[in-house]
């Protein structure tokens, strides 16, 4: 099978849909590539990297749409101005598109689609939010990426450092950065201005993102307001009026305070809400910036215009919607990667076959087969992770029995105390003193040993496992010297000798588990 990836031929968009990296793994899995002359190098991906990659080059574009058995590309098909061809016309019959393409935005293009020729259109931006879907969500990919260049942008326009510093020429106090909205961008705005040393804050409609704000080192404003801000399936719902009055009324007293605001507050298929007034600009200070990363929507500001920089008050209001295309060779590698991810649940190129009893293919395939198949059924997004109910505290005298302390009753405690004190005076009375020391270092370490993991909790036990290879390192070399020592075979020599297998298996066993563990966070190449 043939991918062709031709050239975006909107104005602006310098994305390109694949990378010499995902070229190369498409040509391991047996797909021929062609792509379009100058298609990445906008992404600073010249056509040499792609003919190194194992791709065919093509300067005629209708060659590569006629002939590509499936079509890679970031923007929804428009005209080809050089053609003067729909992009939609030129796909061959029953071939595969997959792309960008806002199916509820463009119902006359999906129409054009579906016009016989047995198209298969996959829309990137339809990704149903279920967890097995992650790899190939662009729309995250890019939201991480507007985040970001939020900040960057935000920081071009603003006077002062992001960090505090204390310079012979003064003290600068750290940027104070407001971000309205910890969903994907917002979070990844806070990464950024706090990486940059700024003093990051955040707001969210759903509570259940403050420990993500605060692990991200930023405080979490709060309401004494309560309305559930969680909707059907983990979104974001729309708030009560008097909810965005309180929240409002927090936003003038923080517009006052902050230096730096992003918001991106959406509800998935509503207009944005409005967050940011007039009243707020004033009381900003000379120089501060407003991005408005949901100017798409109708933006959080007043003031925002699509597509532009303002200035209102003193501050600067920047409404960029094209914030991904600004980091091209960062957006292209992670939006192919998703299509790359894409294709490998599509099968191989023997086997290519677009299952739509597959929920997460069935959400994306906006037209199969030339039939339009969009919208798709409803699927439940991925249930939120159930909160553990909480269990009270046993209270004294009741009668009940924590964990810890299962079937341990006064009378048990002081049965087992007694007997023990029985068996180690019994010992004593009998053993030989060497054995009455080892015995005592044995109970102690036993005892101290004990204590401490117990206390360790259980996502730590892995980790712990590679500190435990030290111990069980020394195990091994004292049951070397007891096992060496005996001249016949005795009990200690079976002692050592089983004492230094076991320790093998836990250091074997410790590097198997921690090199798994280390590979869960490698990134690949
Ligand atoms: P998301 O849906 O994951 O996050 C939106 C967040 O806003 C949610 O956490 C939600 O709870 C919160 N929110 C909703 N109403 C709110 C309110 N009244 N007050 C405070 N928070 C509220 O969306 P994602 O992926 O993070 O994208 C955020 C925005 O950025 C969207 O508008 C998206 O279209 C836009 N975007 C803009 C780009 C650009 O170039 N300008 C590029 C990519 C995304």
């Amino acid at each position: 099978m043939k991918i062709g990836i031709p050239k975006e031929v909107t104005p602006g968009e310098t994305r390109v849909a694949a990378t010499p990296e995902t070229v190369k793994k498409y040509i391991t899995k047996g797909y021929e590539v062609i792509v379009e002359k100058g298609a990445g190098e906008a992404a600073s991906f010249t056509d040499e990297s792609y003919q190194n990659a194992g791709a065919k080059l093509e300067g005629d574009a209708q060659k590569i749409w006629q002939e590509g058995d499936i079509i890679l590309k970031v923007r929804a098909p428009a005209m080809n101005p050089s053609l003067n061809i729909h992009e939609a016309e030129l796909l061959k019959e029953g071939a595969t598109l997959i792309s960008f393409l806002w199916p509820a935005q463009n119902p006359e293009l999906l129409k054009k689609l579906a016009n016989g020729k047995k198209y298969n259109i996959l829309a990137m931006d339809s990704v149903p939010r279920i967890s097995r879907a992650q790899k190939i969500d662009a729309l995250s990919s890019m939201a991480n990426i507007a985040g970001y260049r939020a900040v960057i942008e935000s920081a071009q326009c603003f006077g002062r450092f992001f960090t505090g510093q204390i310079t012979a020429a003064g003290k600068v106090p750290p940027a104070k950065v407001l971000v309205i909205g910890a969903g994907v961008a917002g979070l990844s705005a806070i990464g950024t201005a706090k990486s940059l040393g700024a003093t990051v804050r955040s707001f969210d409609t759903r509570p259940e993102v403050k420990e993500q704000v605060q692990s991200m080192g930023a405080e979490f404003l709060e309401l004494d307001f309560v309305e559930e801000g969680q909707g059907q399936g983990g979104y974001a719902k729309e708030m009560s009026k008097e909810f965005i009055e309180k929240e409002m009324a927090l936003f003038k007293q923080q517009a006052s305070e902050v230096d730096i605001i992003v918001t991106t507050a959406l509800i998935p298929g509503k207009k944005a809400p409005l967050l940011i007034t007039e009243d707020m600009l004033q009381v900003m200070a000379e120089g501060s910036v407003v991005v408005d990363l949901a100017a798409e929507q109708g933006g959080n500001c007043a003031f925002t215009e699509k597509d532009k920089l303002i200035k209102r008050h003193g501050v600067t209001i920047i409404g960029y919607c094209d914030l991904p295309t600004r980091l091209p060779g960062q957006a292209s590698r992670m939006y192919s990667n998703n299509i790359k991810n894409l294709i490998d649940e599509l099968g191989t190129s023997e086997k290519f076959n677009i299952n739509m009893d597959d929920e997460m293919i069935r959400g994306m395939v906006v037209v199969h087969q030339g039939n339009v198949t969009w919208p798709p059924p409803k699927i439940e997004p991925s249930p939120q992770k159930p909160t553990p109910a909480k269990v009270e505290a046993p209270k004294k005298g009741t009668g009940q029995k924590s964990g810890h302390s299962k079937g341990s009753s006064p009378q048990q405690v002081l049965k087992s105390t007694l007997f023990t004190v029985a068996l180690l005076l019994l010992i004593g009375a009998f053993a030989p003193p060497s054995f009455l020391t080892h015995l005592t270092v044995f109970v102690l370490a036993c005892f101290i040993g004990w204590q401490v993991i117990w206390n360790v909790t259980a996502a730590l036990h892995t980790p712990l496992m590679s500190v435990t290879n030290a111990i069980s390192g020394i195990i091994i070399v004292g049951g070397l010297l007891q096992a060496g020592k005996m001249a016949d075979f005795s009990l200690p020599t079976l002692l050592a000798l089983v004492a230094i297998f076991v320790a093998t298996i836990n250091i074997s066993g410790g590097f198997l588990v921690t090199q798994r563990m280390l590979k869960m966070f490698r990134r690949e190449g």
